[in-house]
C-alpha cells in the first residue's frame, strides 16, 4: 500500500469512529438503488418442468449433514411458483433494479446448449416482463453457484473446458433475454466458489483439492468470463446496448496496527482476496498480483513441486481478460483486520498457507454472524479500488446485514443507514464513481451451507408454511423511503 493511501486511511479511520449519524446528503439524481436474490437461494422447483440437476441439489441431497438442519434449496422461497409476488414486493419498495440470477440446469438441463428447456425459458421471460411492466430494470447475473452436475461430473471449473462451455450458455442467455436486459454479470464470487468448492471443499460441489482446485477453478472461470464478455461486445452490445461485468466479493482488510509488517500483511490479504480474480480484469496491467505469483512459486517450489500451483496465463490471454468490464462490481460486508505473521510452514499446500496473513474481527466491534458493522472500511475498501483500479465506475451488488429473521429489525436499518452514509461519503467527500447499490436481500433464504438460520431479507419468509408467505419487515420501510427520497434521514441537503 503506498503512503498516501495509508494516510488517507487513517484519516478515515479517525473520522469513521467520531461518525454516527447518517448523513444528510442527498444521493446523486440518477443514483440507482435495487435488491439481490440468487437462483437456488430462492426459486425452488428443484426438479420441475425439464430443470436439470445442479451442484447444489446433488450436495444438499447428498451431504444434509454438511448444511445446517440438513436444510436444502428443493422448495426455498417458492420463487418458481410466486415469482409474481416478489415483483409485487419489489413495487413496493420502489427499486430501480432487481438483481437476480440465471438457474443454468433450468435453461440447458445438460449444461450443454444441446437442449434448451422451454419452461425455463418462459419463466426468467415472464419475471422480466413483470419486472418491466413495473419500471424495474433486470440486473442478471449468468452464474451464481448451482452448475449443471453433468458439468461437475466432468470435473467442474477446474477443467479448462468449462470456459468455452460457458460462453455458448452466455451466448444462449443474451440472445434470448438481451433485447429486455440491459445489465448482465457473468459470474457471482468466483472465489467464494472456487475456495469452498474446489479448495476446502466444505460446500458445493465438495470437492476438496487445496492449493490446487481453487487456483485451476479461478484460471477457468477468468477466462469463462471473458469469453462471455467479448461474445457480448462481437455479437450482441451492438444491438442490445447493454453493459457486462463480473461480481466479485471481499471484505476490507485494516492493518492491525501501524507497523510496516501489519501493512503489507493487510495489502497482501486485499491481494490475494480481491485482487485475485481483480487484477486480471480490472487492473490495467492485467494478469494475476505479482505477489500472488510470487509467493506461490516459490512455495510451489519448496513443496516439490515442478512447477507454481498457480497457473500461469499466456500474454494472449493476459491481453484477451484485461479490460473485459464495463463497469466494477462489488460484493462486499464487512471488515477483517490482518496481522503479519510468519509464513505459514511448508506442508499441506493451501491458499491460506500461501497467503500467510492472520486475520480477525475486533471484539468490540458489534454486529452479527461474521457481519461486523464497519462503515468506515466500506469507505476506505472503496478508495482502494478506486486507486488501484484506475477510477473505474463502482456498482455496489450486495451488501447487506443478517439476523433471526425478526420482523422489527433495528439493527438492520442501522447498518443499511452507516453503510449508505459511507458510500454518500466515497462520492461527496472523495470524489468516486460510484452509481448504483444492491441490498443482499430481497427476502430471507437459503444462505448456502448455513440453510436457513441467518437470514439476510428485507422481507420475512414463513418456511414453515407451503406458500412460503412473505412479510414486510420494518427495513423495507426504511428501504422503500430512502428510495423515494434519495435521502437517509427525514430531510437532506438540497
Ligand atoms: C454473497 C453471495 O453472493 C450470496 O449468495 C450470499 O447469500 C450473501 N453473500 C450472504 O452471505
Amino acid at each position: 500500500m503506498n503512503v498516501a493511501v495509508h494516510i488517507f486511511n487513517v484519516l478515515i479511520f479517525f473520522l469513521g469512529e467520531s461518525l454516527s449519524e447518517p448523513s444528510n446528503k442527498k444521493f446523486p439524481e440518477n443514483f440507482k438503488f435495487g435488491v439481490a436474490t440468487a437462483a437456488y437461494q430462492i426459486e425452488g422447483g428443484w426438479a420441475d418442468d425439464g430443470k436439470g440437476v445442479s451442484v447444489w441439489d446433488q450436495f444438499a441431497h447428498t451431504y444434509p449433514d454438511r448444511v445446517a438442519n440438513g436444510d436444502n434449496g428443493d422448495v426455498a422461497c417458492d420463487s418458481y411458483h410466486r415469482y409474481l409476488e416478489d415483483v409485487e414486493m419489489l413495487a413496493n419498495m420502489g427499486v430501480n433494479h432487481y438483481r437476480f440470477s440465471l438457474s443454468w440446469p433450468r435453461i440447458l438441463p445438460t449444461g450443454y446448449t444441446n437442449q434448451i428447456n422451454e419452461a425455463g425459458v418462459t419463466y426468467y421471460k415472464n419475471l422480466i416482463s413483470a419486472l418491466k411492466e413495473n419500471g424495474i430494470e433486470p440486473f442478471i447475473t449468468l452464474y451464481h453457484g448451482d452448475l449443471p452436475q453433468t458439468l461437475q461430473d466432468i470435473g467442474g471449473w477446474p477443467n479448462p473446458l468449462l470456459a468455452d462451455i460457458f460462453a455458448e450458455f452466455a451466448r444462449t442467455a443474451f440472445s434470448l433475454f438481451g433485447d429486455d436486459v440491459k445489465n448482465w454479470t457473468t459470474i457471482n464470487e468466483p472465489k467464494q466458489t472456487c475456495i469452498t468448492g474446489y479448495g476446502l471443499g466444505n460446500s458445493a460441489p465438495g470437492a476438496p483439492a487445496s492449493g490446487i482446485g481453487e487456483y485451476d477453478c479461478m484460471h477457468t472461470l477468468l477466462r469463462a468470463h471473458a469469453k462471455a464478455y467479448h461474445i457480448y461486445d462481437e455479437e450482441f452490445r451492438a444491438t442490445q446496448n447493454g453493459r457486462v461485468s463480473i461480481v466479485l466479493d471481499t471484505a476490507w482488510f485494516e492493518p492491525a496496527s501501524d507497523s510496516e509488517d501489519d501493512i503489507e500483511a493487510a495489502e497482501r490479504a486485499l491481494q490475494f482476496e480481491h485482487g485475485w480474480c481483480a487484477h486480471p480484469v480490472y487492473h490495467p496491467d492485467g494478469n494475476y498480483p505479482q505477489v500472488m505469483i510470487d509467493r506461490i512459486a516459490e512455495r510451489s517450489q519448496k513443496e516439490g513441486f515442478s512447477k507454481s500451483r498457480l497457473p500461469e496465463f499466456s500474454a494472449e490471454e493476459v491481453d484477451y481478460i484485461r479490460g473485459t468490464f464495463d463497469f466494477l462490481s462489488l460484493n462486499t460486508y464487512t471488515t477483517n483486520l490482518a496481522k503479519w505473521t510468519t509464513d505459514h510452514e511448508i506442508g499441506t499446500p493451501g491458499y491460506y498457507a500461501d497467503l500467510s496473513v492472520s486475520t480477525y474481527q475486533d471484539p468490540s466491534w458489534n454486529g452479527s454472524a461474521w457481519i461486523k458493522v464497519v462503515p468506515w472500511g466500506l469507505r476506505k475498501l472503496l478508495n482502494w479500488i478506486d486507486q488501484t483500479y484506475d477510477h473505474p465506475e463502482i456498482v455496489i451488488t450486495e451488501n447487506g446485514y443478517a439476523d433471526d429473521g425478526r420482523l422489527d429489525d433495528p439493527d438492520r436499518i442501522n447498518y443499511y443507514a452507516e453503510y449508505l452514509t459511507a458510500v454518500l461519503e466515497s462520492i461527496y467527500e472523495d470524489g468516486l464513481n460510484v452509481t448504483a447499490y444492491t441490498a443482499w436481500s430481497l427476502m430471507d433464504n437459503f444462505e448456502w451451507t448455513s440453510g436457513y438460520t441467518i437470514k439476510f431479507g428485507l422481507y420475512q419468509v414463513d418456511f414453515e408454511n407451503p406458500n412460503r408467505t412473505r412479510t414486510i419487515k420494518s427495513s423495507a420501510d426504511y428501504y422503500k423511503n430512502v428510495i423515494a427520497n434519495k435521502c437517509l434521514v427525514d430531510t437532506c441537503e438540497e
